[in-house]
């Protein structure tokens, strides 16, 4: 039947390519059947691959947790209870409550328990084979994001069990008290049942639980980093990570001040008494979700230190270096990864400042170092000397410091303390392998400025954050020929490091793993290419001799 499937989407293909609209649900849908030990029965269905049109079995939306709703809000998960008749799992669960996307979905997807969203999704070609298994947490600044938005139809080339996981988010997953009422860090703690889950039940699916790779990017990268320090991590409960773009000791990976966010939340949802801890924790247990978000709004969450049940019982950093767990890390960042950033700050400082060329170069650039918190002047004196000749400095000339604005974005968001993270790791005696990469190919798809459109900026998004997931998940299909070679690429690395703990390409050089503190660390583009000393990265755009095309000439700052 599978195969039926295979050939009518080739046929399809071959006759009428554009508007087919053959999917293989329509046709047919074998539903296959697979028995969770104490768990129950589920029920998948199938899809093809990209490339080669091979069909995958498909399983999702999964529950692994109750719903951590009612008496189960803001408590660690409880596993999913088993259940007696065969459960539908031929499509992704509901997402978790986040405000930015509820916006935009239609009102008959915001019914029933809005929180029953701790799901995971399992895609495999065998359930009889004992392959690498590939757990992702997506990104989405611990508050947005889901798992439907991570296709598999890239990754299935490869022999591989890919599991794609939710977890709570935001004022539900990462606010807290550190009380065991209210402890805090529940998305982590989602997180590390779903990899239980995946340690018990993942055989079923032809994936081998030895062999067991987390992989997530921006906030997923965090919580992979997390993970590695959390004490409450199970030694076996991953093999191998990847860190893609966050960094855990990233100082907006913490939420600092959790006690005063929690009764400022009571207090825009305006319960009556918010001056006892008590009395805001009742507050936020009993309102309804969509109060909740909204009353969230312009929040920022993070991991909290000092957790009741000891996720995170000290600062990340010095978590670092007591962890015991030591796994090969594949880790890197994009070429421009701060463009995100540059474009909130940009939309920022024009609402405040309407006539850019009345601004100086200082006063735009000072605007974006004041984000650091630095009180000594180290950084601005050090990314002034680093980025800004003094004539650019003091002019106007915002198109001809476009360059330096990307690197000095780049190096304060992701590239320094992503290897501050690394560094740390280094200093411990028995680590193992570290991989470290930047992503460089621009293609001709981007996630500039997501969903909401990148017209009003002056300035192109470069190689942004986020931009290497098209060519590992089918997230903005098709790809021309030339971005197909790439993704072809990074599902070869990706998967070669899963397998093995070592990145390879075919054809490609020998990718060696970091020795010191700077290198050597590869580059991802249309080739692979070796280099050494990674520091050269934090200039990586006022070097580049095509930093012109970043410029939008036609459009006013
Ligand atoms: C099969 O995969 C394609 C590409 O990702 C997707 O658009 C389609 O919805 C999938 N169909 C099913 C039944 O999952
Ligand atoms: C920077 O410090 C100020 C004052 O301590 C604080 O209000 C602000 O939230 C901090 N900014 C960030 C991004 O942490």
């Amino acid at each position: 039947m599978a195969s039926l499937t295979v050939l009518l989407s080739i046929l399809c293909s071959l006759l009428i390519p554009v508007s087919c609209s053959l999917d293989p649900k329509d046709v047919i849908s074998p539903n296959i059947l697979v028995n969770l030990h104490g768990q129950g029965v589920v029920i998948g269905n199938t899809n093809t691959t990209a490339w080669t049109g091979q069909s995958y079995m498909q399983f999702r939306g999964v529950p692994y947790a109750e719903s951590p709703s009612g008496e189960l809000r803001y408590k660690p998960p409880v596993p999913r209870k088993p259940w007696s008749t065969p459960l539908q799992a031929t499509d992704y669960g509901r997402i978790c409550p986040q405000l930015f996307t509820y916006n935009r979905l239609s009102p008959d997807k915001l019914q029933g328990d809005l929180e029953d969203c701790l799901t995971l999704n399992i895609f495999t070609k065998s359930l009889n084979a004992k392959q690498p298994v590939m757990v992702y947490v997506h990104g989405g600044s611990l508050q947005v994001g889901f798992a439907s938005d991570h296709k598999p139809d890239y990754l299935l080339e490869e022999n591989i069990v890919l599991v794609v996981i939710q977890y709570r988010l935001g004022i539900l997953g990462f606010s807290g008290t550190k009380t065991p009422d209210m402890s805090g860090n529940f998305g982590l703690m989602d997180i590390l049942l779903a990899l239980q889950w995946v340690q018990e039940h993942i055989s079923a699916f032809g994936g081998d639980s030895s062999k067991v790779t987390v992989f997530g990017e921006s906030a997923g990268g965090e919580l992979g980093g997390a993970l590695l320090i959390s004490p409450k991590t199970p030694p076996s409960a991953f093999h191998r990570l990847i860190i893609q773009s966050g960094s855990i000791v990233d100082r907006l990976a913490t939420n600092m001040e959790p006690l005063a966010q929690v009764e400022r939340v009571c207090r825009a949802l305006k319960c009556a008494h918010c001056d006892l801890i008590d009395q805001s924790q009742q507050c936020l247990k009993s309102a309804p979700v969509m109060d909740l978000l909204k009353a969230a709004e312009g929040e920022r969450f993070g991991l909290i230190i000092g957790d009741h049940y000891g996720t995170m019982p000290e600062h990340p950093a010095k978590l670092i270096e007591k962890t015991k767990k030591n796994v090969p890390l594949l880790t890197g960042f994009t070429k421009h990864d701060g463009a995100i950033v540059l474009g909130f700050l940009y939309d920022d400082f024009k609402a405040s400042h309407p006539d850019f060329n009345s601004v100086r170069v200082a006063d735009f650039a000072t605007a974006i170092m004041t984000w650091m918190n630095d009180t000594t002047g180290l950084t601005n004196n050090a990314m002034q000397r680093l980025l800004f000749p003094a004539y650019l400095w003091h002019n106007s000339d915002h198109r001809r410091a476009l360059p330096a604005y990307f690197d000095l974005v780049n190096i304060l968001f992701f590239k320094s303390v992503m290897l501050g993270f690394t560094n740390k790791l280094f200093e411990k005696t028995e680590q193992s392998p570290i991989y470290f990469y930047t992503f460089d190919y621009a293609g001709e798809k981007t996630n500039f400025g997501f969903d909401l459109g990148n017209s009003q900026y002056p300035f192109n998004g470069g190689v942004h954050h986020t931009d290497e997931l098209i060519y590992l998940f089918a997230m903005k299909p098709p790809l021309n020929a030339k971005d197909t070679e790439v993704a072809k690429k990074m599902v070869s690395l990706w998967v070669s490091f899963a397998k093995d703990g070592v990145p390879k390409v075919p054809d490609g050089p020998q990718i060696a793993p970091m020795e010191c503190n700077r290198g050597p660390y590869f580059h991802i583009d249309k080739e692979i290419r070796m280099d050494n000393d990674i520091l050269k990265e934090f200039t990586a755009t006022i070097d580049d001799p095509n930093n012109k095309n970043l410029d939008r000439p036609s459009k006013m700052w």
